[in-house]
């Protein structure tokens, strides 16, 4: 019987990865752990909830001891746009709270699942098609964080034998629970205010392309990454995995195939924009396609058809 750890789970992935394990294992199986946030009654209510502070490894430590730990998802961790504006903040975060972790899982004999992002591609990264392996020189903190990362999960695998396997997750878009501060966030905003304003004032320009990804489909790609055989793995760390790629002007007209009166207008903040400009159009997920199944269930029609029902019921405004 698995005894799961998720780090950083009541942020925008964990909160919702945390019920899925707990359907799936048990809820005293899957142990949530936080820091900043304040858990949601739900997490609370259905399993085993510790304060968790990943720079600090005796805090990791004695949760895997205490609950007999042998996977642990660690999510915890600084977005993008954060992470321009706090990069010691960042690199402590995202790169000391991983090594903890791993240096945990080596000790305590866990495997680990850990996500990486189209942030970890730079400027000259081939735009699209990206492949899975390629130039990476990403020029912002949670890039760095990111490549530096995918490489100390390689290293722990190779010199070690952790049991360590990531994605790269394109931007994230979820009912539940919003994501804090990254350069996708756009795309979760503009369904909140769609429903609440009939308008969206958007950060980024009309036709800035990135890949984008449903929460199902990633909470799925995580979950399967992590249950896949591992005789046919030969990346085993930051597999490319997408589900569609849009554009602002994009996510707006198919909101607009719902609330014919919804207007999108720009006010581009450039930081985020440079962010945006220095990623990929469009990730190549084939390799995570043939070694361990990937398929996402969701595209932006459907999607977004979903993101509205679900929305408008959970704010309780009419489409
Ligand atoms: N969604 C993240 C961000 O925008 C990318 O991994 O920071």
């Amino acid at each position: 019987m698995k005894r799961i750890l998720v780090t950083g789970a009541t942020g925008q992935i964990g909160s919702e990865l945390t019920m899925v394990l707990r359907k799936r294992y048990g809820n005293d199986n899957v142990v949530a752990a936080g820091h900043r946030r304040k858990p949601s009654d739900e997490l609370l209510n259905s399993g085993p909830f510790e304060i968790i502070d990943t720079t600090k490894r005796d805090t990791i430590e004695e949760v895997v001891k205490r609950y007999n730990i042998d996977t642990i998802y660690h999510l915890a961790a600084i977005l993008s746009a954060v992470a321009e504006a706090k990069p010691l903040l960042a690199w402590n975060v995202n790169m000391g709270g991983l090594l903890n972790v791993l240096e945990v899982a080596r000790e305590h004999k866990c495997a680990v699942f850990v996500p990486s992002s189209i942030g970890a591609f730079g400027p000259n990264t081939p735009k699209d098609n990206t492949p899975q392996d390629t130039i990476q020189r990403p020029n912002t903190m949670y890039g760095v964080t990111k490549v530096s990362g995918e490489l100390l999960c390689d290293y722990y695998y190779k010199r070690f034998g952790v049991d360590v396997r990531g994605v790269r997750f394109p931007g994230l878009i979820s009912y539940v629970t919003l994501p804090g501060g990254g350069t996708t966030d756009y795309a979760v905003e503009i369904y909140y205010e769609a429903l609440k304003k009939r308008k969206y004032t958007c950060y980024l320009k009309p036709d800035t392309y990135m890949d984008m990804m449903y929460m199902p489909d990633a909470i799925k790609a995580a979950i399967d990454l992590m249950e896949a055989d591992p005789k046919r793995l030969i990346h085993r760390n930051a597999f490319n995995v997408t589900a569609m790629s849009f554009a602002p002007k994009d996510v707006a007209n198919e909101i607009k195939k719902y609330i014919p009166d919804f207007v999108i207008d720009y006010d581009i903040d450039p930081v985020r924009q440079a962010i945006a400009d220095s990623w990929p159009n469009h990730m190549d997920d084939s390799a995570a396609r043939k070694e361990w199944g990937w398929k996402p269930n969701y595209d932006l029609a459907s999607m977004t058809k979903d993101m509205l029902e679900k929305l408008s019921d959970k704010l309780g405004i009419k489409i």
